[in-house]
């Protein structure tokens, strides 16, 4: 009835129970009884337990993806007799937990905001680990950052390296910097052009860098360690990334030549499966092609090759969450005299996944709370907002029996979710359950109505929060 709604990427299941292996964590499965458990932790129990909206993860798993990740760079490094270090990106997804877990497996952090910054120190991480970045540092987020002595803070201007430098200075610090540079390569469109992609807002033009470095290097107060480059995100092959390193290779040896530069950070962007039809590269392939491209542009300029850095966020959380939805309404919409599209309403929406209206992002799901034989019917499945956009997954194909008290599961929500997560019509955000090993237990709480009342100053006139600069 539906098919001429269906997008042309997406086939009918076979089986709308199956749990594709590239979008869900390698320890979903269902129960004897059809439900879906996820770290050993039945759907169900979590809802029970914690309610819904709901975001889950795997912490076996994105640990496994931060060591896979780490192994993956570390040994296309050394093969090219060179480290490399792994950031874990935070702005994916950062609570106290996921910065204990990534630094345990072996990562730095890289933090983009004051408060990013506040919750790796309150987590304990060393603060030595710690990449800051952003590209409008305030100076108390940079008094924050040299006063906790943060390993590198990447600067994006002019006005912050002059900021930064009196900052250290006025500490008698020398703060190591990367300069962040803009290589022209926006690998989204693949489209190599540097003209095209030089207007935004992020670094200096490869062909300013040089002057920035000798604005850095005058600093009395500031420490020139290398260069960054960041090309995107959501990125499934290596063309990008490999022309991105053969000209910021070049920047590097140019700067190398005044004096050495060890590190050079080639960014994140490392693309995941959302949908069965996503194919990115394996990790491990685009991270000996990238330190290949680097080996071979540093041979061949007679340069060692610089100790490398890598930033990937999505890549290590995105995996390894799950979010979990009670469904409210299934309603049939007439699209057309011809057609007729099921909306299944569910209890959360584009307040803790803002990712297809931001996006178009597509999202697969799956009954949770239960395995059916229904036949495979198209369904959009949309949240519970006073706007149209509200659609968590643009299209899936459910089991025809889907109805009101059902749990779906949207896979692949690990990443830059609960991040982007708002509170949008007063709907509070959800709560951050980890999973491991049979357990479940809260890292994030829940937000409560009573949470959102307290910031309403016609309600609650005293705060302590108003003067907080970051
Ligand atoms: N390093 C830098 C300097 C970045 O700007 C970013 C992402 C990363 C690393 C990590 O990129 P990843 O490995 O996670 O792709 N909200 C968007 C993504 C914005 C990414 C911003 N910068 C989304 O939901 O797709």
């Amino acid at each position: 009835m539906n098919a001429s709604l269906a997008p042309a990427w997406l086939a009918v299941p076979r089986d709308a129970n199956d749990l594709a292996p590239a979008v869900w964590p390698h320890s979903a499965c269902r129960d004897a009884d059809g439900v879906l458990t996820i770290g050993g932790v039945a759907a169900t129990a979590l809802r029970d337990d914690f309610g819904t909206p709901l975001y889950v993860v795997d912490e076996g798993e994105l640990r496994a993806r931060a060591r896979r990740v780490r192994d993956a760079f570390q040994d296309a490094a050394a093969t090219r007799g060179t480290e490399a270090r792994v950031y874990y990106a935070g702005k994916a997804f950062l609570s106290a937990e996921v910065a204990r877990w990534v630094t345990e497996e072996g990562l730095n952090l890289d933090v983009c905001t004051g408060g990013e910054l506040a919750v790796a120190l309150a987590a304990g991480v060393d603060p030595v680990r710690i990449g800051f970045h952003g590209n409008n540092k305030s100076r108390v987020e940079l008094e924050a950052a040299v006063d906790a002595r943060v390993g590198t803070v990447i600067v994006d201007s002019v006005t912050e390296v002059e900021r930064l430098a009196a900052v250290a200075a006025a500490r008698g610090i020398r703060q190591p910097v990367l300069i962040r540079v803009n290589s022209g390569v926006h690998a989204e469109t693949h489209d190599f052009l540097a003209t095209a992609h030089e207007d935004q807002k992020f670094g200096f033009a490869l062909a300013d860098a040089p002057e920035i470095a000798a604005l850095v290097r005058a600093q009395p107060g500031l420490m020139l360690v290398g260069v960054h480059c960041h090309i995107g995100s959501q990125i499934f092959g290596i063309d990008g990334f490999r022309e991105s390193a053969a000209r910021i290779v070049a920047l590097h040896a140019e700067l190398s030549e005044i004096d050495p530069l060890p590190i050079l950070n080639l960014g994140g962007g490392f693309g995941i499966a959302y949908t069965s039809v996503d194919d990115p590269d394996p990790i491990e392939a685009l991270a000996d092609g990238i330190v290949a491209a680097v080996a071979a542009q540093c041979a061949a300029r007679g340069i060692p090759i610089p100790r490398l850095a890598f930033e990937p966020g999505r890549y290590i959380a995105g995996p390894a969450g799950v979010t979990l939805y009670e469904v409210g309404t299934v309603k049939p919409v007439r699209v057309s005299d011809e057609a007729t599209r099921i909306y299944v309403s569910v209890d959360g929406g584009m307040s803790d996944n803002a990712r297809h209206a931001l996006y178009d992002a597509q999202y697969s799901a799956r009954l949770a709370s239960r395995s059916s034989t229904a036949e495979p019917t198209l369904t959009r499945i949309v949240g519970r907002h006073c706007e149209s956009g509200d659609i968590v997954v643009d299209a899936e194909y459910l089991p025809g029996d889907v109805a009101e008290d059902d749990l779906l599961a949207v896979p692949a929500t690990g990443a830059y979710c609960y991040s982007l997560a708002s509170s949008y019509n007063h709907v509070p955000r959800p709560a951050v359950v980890a999973v491991r090993d049979g357990r479940a237990r809260v890292i994030v709480h829940r937000e409560t109505i009573a949470d959102l009342l307290a910031r309403d100053a016609g309600l609650t006139p005293t705060s302590e929060g108003n003067r907080c600069l970051y």
